[in-house]
């Protein structure tokens, strides 16, 4: 089940799935990848590469003291295209490549066997460099931040598919110095579920949002039956542009205001990635990264 088919389970904001077991050529559990998903792993890449190769230096001249990667919704570490079979590294390993080299990466999933899996993955010399966590990333994120001082500069990487995170988590993240890499699942397969969320009292979703006000909003009136016609890409726009301005008032300085949107084949549209950052050298290293599309072509951005 993808991103834009899936149903939610509205009490753990995971997309309901078939236990299909995925394995890599390394005999491990693997994730059924689209060829979208691989298209937001380069934007990780480029954007960890550039940010380590922009501040390795200021940790040289003691500006900071470590530059750190979170992940708390790692994967088992391995893709798997439905289509073409391909393979390719998830955003944890992805992050462990990147040189000039984090000094520290923190690694988290629900499902321990992606944790068992990803171990396996990392190599012995890099194992020293990790924390691995099976748990709930909305858990587990205050035992990483209590790691993270004063003088560490990270950054995160949120990837759920749905409503998995609880905006509380996210606001926890804002207040130390990291840079914020969320995908926000904005497909129609979420918009769908908006429906059902809107027929329960106390929804995931408020947790989600941080908040019932996304009730109100346009995309949720349109799911709720209230507009005869599909909503135009404007209403839905509103919808992430809501949500990214209340990410970035839990204390981003600046924040993406043209989040990248992510379509399938039949251009539907699955998701947007926002970028956050406390500084307006991220934002800057970001705005160049998304100039160049994933291809290596030049946008007319
Ligand atoms: C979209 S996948 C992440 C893919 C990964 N970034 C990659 O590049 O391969 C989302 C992951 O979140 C995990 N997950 C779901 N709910 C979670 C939660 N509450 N806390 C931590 N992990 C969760 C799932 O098991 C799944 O592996």
């Amino acid at each position: 089940m993808e991103r834009n088919a899936g149903t939610f389970n509205l009490q753990s904001g995971r997309v309901l799935r078939r236990p299909v077991k995925l394995l890599g050529s390394d005999g491990l559990p693997a994730r059924r990848a689209r060829i979208w998903t691989r298209e937001k792993l380069r934007y990780l890449q480029k954007y960890a590469q550039a940010f380590m190769t922009a501040m390795a230096p200021k940790r040289s001249q003691g500006k900071w003291e470590h530059l750190d990667y979170i992940d708390l919704l790692s994967g088992p570490g391995l893709s798997i295209v439905r289509e073409t079979k391909e393979e390719f590294d998830g955003s944890p390993l992805i992050a462990l490549k990147i040189k000039p080299a984090f000094d520290h990466l923190y690694f988290a999933d629900l499902n321990a066997k992606n944790i068992t899996a990803l171990k396996s993955r990392v190599s012995a010399k890099d194992a020293d460099r990790v924390t691995f966590s099976a748990g709930d990333c909305n858990i587990v994120v205050d035992e990483v931040l209590k790691q993270i001082s004063s003088r560490t500069l990270g950054l995160a990487f949120i990837d759920p598919e749905g409503f998995e995170v609880d905006f509380e988590t996210l606001t926890k993240l804002a207040k130390k110095r990291i840079d914020l890499l969320y995908l926000f699942a904005s497909g129609i397969g979420v918009r769908r579920n908006l429906k059902n969320a809107l027929s329960v009292a106390n929804s995931r979703l408020d947790k989600w949002w941080g908040g019932k006000d996304w009730r109100d909003l346009p995309a949720a009136r349109w799911a709720a039956g209230k507009f005869s016609e599909e909503p135009s890409e404007k209403v839905l726009q509103s919808f992430v542009s809501a949500f990214r301005k209340k990410v970035a008032s839990a204390g981003f300085q600046f924040q993406d205001e043209e989040a990248l949107p992510f379509t399938n084949t039949k251009n539907a549209q699955i998701y947007h990635l926002l970028f956050f950052s406390h500084d307006q050298a991220g934002l800057t290293i970001w705005n160049n990264i998304k100039k160049i599309a994933p291809g290596g072509q030049r946008t007319l951005l």
